[in-house]
């Protein structure tokens, strides 16, 4: 018996081994560092010198000769796990390190992300349209560049008219004369020849004129043209439809009055002002001491445009009204100097973002 009592004990020793791997293998195969100081506590207890694998290699000698093979292949394939987990733990941590690391602190304010704004005269633009709208108006637009008769011609402006002078329209060129339109008029006419009736447009624009450029004055500005045709559309239609315009755009306390006026292709042709919105009509700098605003030209479309456009003018009447974008957008916001609107100054621009 007493000579079984060293193979026992190699015996024992081997088991208390075997159970030693299992129980670390299963530790190595769910290990994942968090940084590189948890990896190297690893290395150390696993791969050190003094580590848990030397020390069994060590412990070689007490395995039996005749089991020596089959547990070098055990020990062997329990260093390999322990060095591919550290190989492949180094690479992760080292990519984690590379990676930018998100500094993100919930706590912080947010950076501010630099919103465009409208520009002042879409703005502007924009509410005049929304009003009309608001009547079943419905936007029309029309080309920029145009000939002469849809920009002249048509709306009965004779030959020598003086609208026409070289000093006031940009001619892109005489024989065909096709110019740079000067109002947005000219959408009037290119609706009307559709023969769509009723018409009921409001038409937003760019418009151009030779004119010498000042802080009251530009070359070239925006419009907004409205026109109504039906049977039996009055003058009463136009300045309801004006009156409710002004209610809406300036307030209810707002003035208004027509005045007679000129317009080739209207008759009759008026002129709208509202009282002054800085000095409620009492007289300043602005409506130069008048009380009043001048704000457009209306009419009701002269029988000669109707015909021109194939419109029947004994069956149908109609009005139009045209103004300006720039003058009430300087008005609303209290700009003096109408070349801002063009300059493009990020600093005067960004006054507008929420307005
Ligand atoms: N086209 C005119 C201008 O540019 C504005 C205008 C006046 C338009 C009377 C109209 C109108 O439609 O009826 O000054």
């Amino acid at each position: 018996m007493a000579a079984c009592e060293p193979l026992n004990h190699y015996l024992r020793a081997m088991e208390e081994m075997l159970k030693q791997i299992n129980i670390h293998s299963e530790e190595i195969s769910s290990f994942a560092a968090s940084d590189a100081d948890s990896l190297e506590q690893f290395r150390i207890k696993f791969l050190g010198v003094k580590g848990l694998i030397k020390a069994m290699m060590g412990d070689m000698k007490n395995v039996p000769v005749d089991r020596k093979k089959e547990f070098g292949q055990i020990m062997n394939g329990f260093k390999n796990l322990a060095e591919e987990k550290y190989e492949s733990e180094k690479l992760r941590i080292r990519q984690l390190g590379a990676a930018p690391r998100s500094h993100l602190d919930s706590s912080l304010p947010g950076s501010p992300m630099p919103s465009g704004s409208r520009h002042p005269v879409t703005l502007m633009r924009n509410r005049i349209v929304d009003i009309f709208q608001r009547l079943s108006f419905t936007v029309a637009e029309g080309p920029e560049i145009e000939d002469d008769w849809h920009n002249f011609t048509a709306l009965n402006l004779d030959e020598n008219h003086p609208a026409r002078d070289m000093q006031d329209t940009f001619y892109l060129s005489t024989d065909p004369a096709i110019l740079l339109r000067t109002h947005t008029s000219n959408v009037q006419i290119r609706e009307m020849q559709k023969h769509q009736l009723p018409i009921r447009i409001i038409c937003p624009g760019r418009v151009y004129r030779n004119e010498t450029i000042s802080a009251r004055s530009h070359c070239f500005f925006h419009q907004v043209e409205g026109l109504y045709i039906d049977e039996h559309v009055s003058f009463a239609d136009l300045k309801q439809t004006l009156y409710f315009f002004v209610k809406e755009m300036f307030g209810e306390d707002v003035k208004v009055r027509f005045r007679p006026s000129y317009f080739p292709f209207t008759e009759p042709s008026a002129e709208m002002d509202i009282s002054c919105l800085l000095c409620k009509g009492d007289g300043c700098a602005v409506c130069k001491r008048t009380g009043w605003l001048e704000i457009l030209g209306c009419g009701m479309v002269h029988p000669n445009v109707l015909a021109n456009c194939g419109i029947d003018p004994e069956k149908y009447t109609g009005f139009a009204f045209g103004m300006g974008v720039e003058r009430p957008a300087l008005l609303k916001y209290g700009i003096t100097d109408i070349r801002l609107f063009s300059e493009n100054d990020v600093r005067f621009l960004q006054q507008f973002s929420g307005v």
